[in-house]
């Protein structure tokens, strides 16, 4: 397979690794097709994004996609961070392979996913008052 540097560099070293133990958002978002999940947990202030982590149980292209994903959400407000593509994150990390595309798929839904949680909750703590 033929991955660029920056995905072998951000697999062997990838960045935000972990659970936030006090994030406002946690979801897990699975890819039927290979089995494998990511979980994405996120802090706010306000519509601002102010920290990302992720686990993956998942392949080097999602480690790295999720890595980056992550790297590129923070101080991103909700609106700005939704305009993310999964094209985006690609190049970002200098292309993948076509086969792989699905792993950077399976971390731009878990990130969308995420997002309309916060929303929602948000939605739901405004018709409380
Ligand atoms: S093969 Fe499943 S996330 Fe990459």
């Amino acid at each position: 397979m033929d991955y660029s540097d920056k995905i072998i560099e951000l697999f062997e070293n990838p960045k935000n690794v972990g659970e936030l133990e006090d994030a406002d958002v946690t979801v897990q978002e699975g890819d039927p097709t290979c089995g494998d999940t990511i979980q994405l947990s996120l802090k706010f202030e306000n519509d601002v994004i102010k920290d990302a982590k992720f686990l993956s149980f998942g392949c080097a292209s999602n480690i790295a996609t999720a890595s980056q994903l992550t790297e590129m959400i923070k101080n991103k407000t909700i609106d700005e961070a939704r305009g993310i593509t999964v094209q985006d994150v690609e190049e970002e990390v200098g292309g993948l392979p076509s086969v792989k595309m699905h792993c950077a798929v399976l971390a731009t839904n878990a990130l969308e996913k995420a997002l309309q949680k916060a929303l929602d909750e948000y939605e739901e703590r405004k018709s409380e008052k």
